[in-house]
């Protein structure tokens, strides 16, 4: 069974290596205004929300989404994603951010989860959610 929890402490090390795997670009942040959502299945992490909260909170960023390759496509990103809309709210964010690339596959999950495009570039898109869309 599939469970989603907020990371702790104890689970960088683990977050770091999959977030590693699954956007090896990427440079691993934790700070204070940063939380990640966690799906495990048998205490191990298969997929994590990255949330990052800017100006006092009223502005939150989806600074990641990932799940490894064999869990895709069973609802787990979903989860995640909603897993962090429903934080976004309950801390009062006026708005909701994020980059995707034109060709990613991911713009449908956020598209049907009320995210519409505010800015269009050749490298990526910036997706945006006001609250209550
Ligand atoms: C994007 C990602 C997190 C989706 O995770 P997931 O667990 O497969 O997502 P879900 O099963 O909840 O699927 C949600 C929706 O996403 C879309 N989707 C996800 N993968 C898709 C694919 N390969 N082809 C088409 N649509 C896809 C569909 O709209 C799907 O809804 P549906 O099941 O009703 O068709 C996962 O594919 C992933 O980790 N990709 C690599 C990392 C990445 O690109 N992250 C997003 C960066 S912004």
């Amino acid at each position: 069974m599939v469970g989603i929890r907020a990371a702790m402490h104890d689970d960088m090390e683990a977050l770091e290596r999959i977030v590693g795997t699954l956007f090896p670009k990427s440079n691993f942040t934790f700070g204070a205004n940063e939380l990640y959502f966690l799906a495990t299945q048998r205490k191990s992490i298969i997929g994590f929300s990255h949330l990052r909260i800017l100006g006092h909170g009223q502005r939150g960023v989806v600074a990641g989404l990932g799940v490894l390759p064999p869990y895709r496509k069973r609802g787990i990103g979903t989860l995640l994603l909603q897993a962090a809309l429903a934080y976004f709210e309950e801390i009062g964010c006026m708005e909701i951010v994020l980059k995707v690339k034109p060709e990613n596959l991911a713009t449908e999950i956020y598209a049907k989860h009320g995210f519409a495009v505010r800015k269009a570039g050749p490298q990526s898109l910036l997706l945006c959610k006001a609250e209550n869309s």
